[in-house]
């Protein structure tokens, strides 16, 4: 039997209103992805675009040579690719089943390493929400200052950086429902990944090249890791119109492949 009859209508979780220091999406012939501050001035081709105050989702802009922009709230995809970077990403495209072969869900505590410029960090801490932390471990401290300036963007402070060479010292005492690896030798993080990821758990990873992927399965099969699978995800963009419908010519068709594994006992 349904008990949908004594769910409560869900309070509207969609904020109209456009907060200072957020990124929104100038969407028109051309998009700009800009941070909102009242009254700042957008220079674009299309002309001078001002921002008002009490900018609301939705709104139209008309720029200084009448071009329209409509207000958006930008999607997280858009948040993670504009990152200001340091250090190769995480695309939106990988980042999206990694958390879902993970299990990553509201409340979920996560670990992380390396931070990087913080895109995958951004798009956890988004995730895993008011209940939820991250903790994610770096070498490099200009990274984390980087790291922290991108995290901004995210409405949650469930997040904290660590810095640490974690293939020599580990990840201390921390018992994750997952751990996400980016780093250059992902293998020599397993043995510390089995002592921090819960039994059950999820180990993910991703690495530009095979030969990385291979050694990585194959630690972690010497640890005991379970269900291990790699894999890559290609995207093709398509190209709608009244006639000649096909894939766009141009595509990122490499970034890395991915291991999921979960720990066993
Ligand atoms: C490719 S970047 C990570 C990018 C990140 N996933 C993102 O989406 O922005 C790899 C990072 O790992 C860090 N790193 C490399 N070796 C490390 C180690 N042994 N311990 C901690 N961090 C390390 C590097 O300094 C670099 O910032």
């Amino acid at each position: 039997m349904s008990n949908h009859g004594a769910l409560k209508t869900p309070q509207l979780c969609y904020d109209f209103g456009v907060k200072e220091g957020q990124k929104i999406l100038l969407y028109g012939k051309r998009e700009f992805l800009v941070e909102y501050r009242p009254g700042k001035e957008i220079h674009t081709h299309l002309g001078k675009i001002i921002l008002k105050e009490g900018l609301n989702y939705g709104d139209l802009l008309r720029s200084s040579t009448g071009a329209e922009f409509v207000v958006l709230k930008p999607s997280l995809a858009d948040l993670m690719k504009d990152v200001r970077r340091k250090t190769t990403i995480i695309y939106p495209k990988d980042a999206g089943i990694m958390l879902l072969e993970a299990g990553v869900a509201s409340g979920s505590f996560v670990g992380e390493a390396g931070t990087g410029s913080g895109a995958l960090t951004l798009l956890l801490s988004r995730v895993v929400g008011r209940e939820g932390k991250v903790v994610s471990f770096e070498v490099r401290e200009e990274f984390i200052a980087l790291a922290l300036e991108n995290l901004r963007q995210s409405p949650f402070r469930n997040y904290e950086i660590i810095k640490r060479d974690v293939i020599r010292e580990g990840f201390g005492e921390f018992k994750f429902d997952a751990l996400f690896i980016d780093l250059p030798e992902p293998w020599q993080a397993v043995p510390w990944a089995k002592k921090a990821i819960i039994p059950g758990g999820a180990w993910v990873s991703l690495s530009p090249n095979m030969e990385q992927m291979k050694k990585t399965v194959l630690t972690l099969r010497e640890e005991g890791f379970l269900r291990i699978r790699s894999f890559e995800v290609l995207r093709r963009e398509m190209v709608v119109r009244s006639f000649g419908v096909r894939p766009r010519e141009v595509m990122h068709s490499h970034t890395g492949y991915i291991t999921v594994a979960r720990r066993g006992r």
